[in-house]
């Protein structure tokens, strides 16, 4: 197999008196798909946020193509190639698609860009994942639907040339039409080599585009396995605790 671009080893996390990640270990592989799931309060918004560095883990090892690196800030994982889209995505409603693509980039705070550089840029993204729902680049994002909010965001990334890109329920507020595309863009994301790690709670999404699902259960990691060798009723059994998987973790 190849070497993980994500390799967790132990992470610990504890708020107060409560041990939310108890020694879990992950894995996550270039141009794979990686579903992290686990009933609500398993832990896997906080595994995230460790590695998006906006929450430190407490304790344990991550290692980035095989090499320990710190991950103590966000810019520590900006710096990887690390990339988060979270559920509130975190996009500015009052400006358009462009303005919110290079929200936050250099070439702004440089004072270098050019609006049709950003533009270009921007549309070329778009087309290069194949969007075509959107009709200009220059819509403001309080326009569109959920669906195409969920596309800008994840674009974003895809400009900002992650190598990780991390979704936390990118479909969950989704209709049926719009699911199937953010599905298919990340199945694009992957294909462009990107590593991919999709939180969700729909197990006929995860079967959909999952290489991998690694099962959190009240903060241990319970099962990590190759969605062609698991079943849809085993996976609801890791995510319950009504059973126990004995197999290797892959
Ligand atoms: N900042 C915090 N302070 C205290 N407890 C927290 C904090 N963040 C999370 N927790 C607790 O950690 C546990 C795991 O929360 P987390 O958000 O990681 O779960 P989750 O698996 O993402 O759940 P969901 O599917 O509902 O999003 C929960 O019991 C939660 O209450
Ligand atoms: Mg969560």
């Amino acid at each position: 197999m190849d070497q993980p671009i994500i390799e967790l080893r132990g992470v610990v996390k504890s708020f107060g008196p409560v041990d939310v990640l108890k020694g879990v270990n992950f894995t996550a592989y270039p141009g794979k798909i990686t579903a992290l799931v686990g009933d609500n309060g398993a832990g896997k918004s906080t595994l995230i946020k460790g590695l998006a560095g906006v929450q430190p883990y407490d304790d344990g090892e991550v290692l980035f193509n095989g090499e320990p690196v710190n991950l103590h800030t966000p810019r520590d994982a900006a710096h990887l190639g690390i990339e988060v889209v979270y559920q509130d995505l975190a996009l500015c409603d009052n400006l358009d698609i462009v303005q919110n693509m290079f929200l936050g980039r250099e070439e702004l705070a440089a004072g270098t860009f050019d609006e049709g550089v950003m533009e270009r840029e921007a549309a070329e993204t778009l087309r290069q994942l194949s969007v075509r729902t959107v009709k200009s680049v220059r819509q403001k994002v309080s326009s569109l639907s959920g669906g195409q909010r969920q596309t800008v965001a994840i674009a974003r990334s895809v400009l900002k040339k992650a190598k990780v890109v991390i979704l936390d329920e990118p479909t969950a507020a989704l209709g049926v039409a719009q699911t199937a595309q953010v599905l298919a863009l990340v199945k694009r994301l992957a294909e462009q080599g990107v590593s991919v790690v999709i939180i969700s709670h729909n197990l006929v999404d995860v079967f959909e585009v999952a290489d991998y699902i690694s099962v959190l259960y009240l903060g241990q990691m319970v099962a990590s396995v190759e969605t062609s060798k698991t079943t849809n009723e085993d996976v609801i059994g890791y995510i319950t605790g009504a059973k126990t998987y004995e197999g290797e973790h892959a």
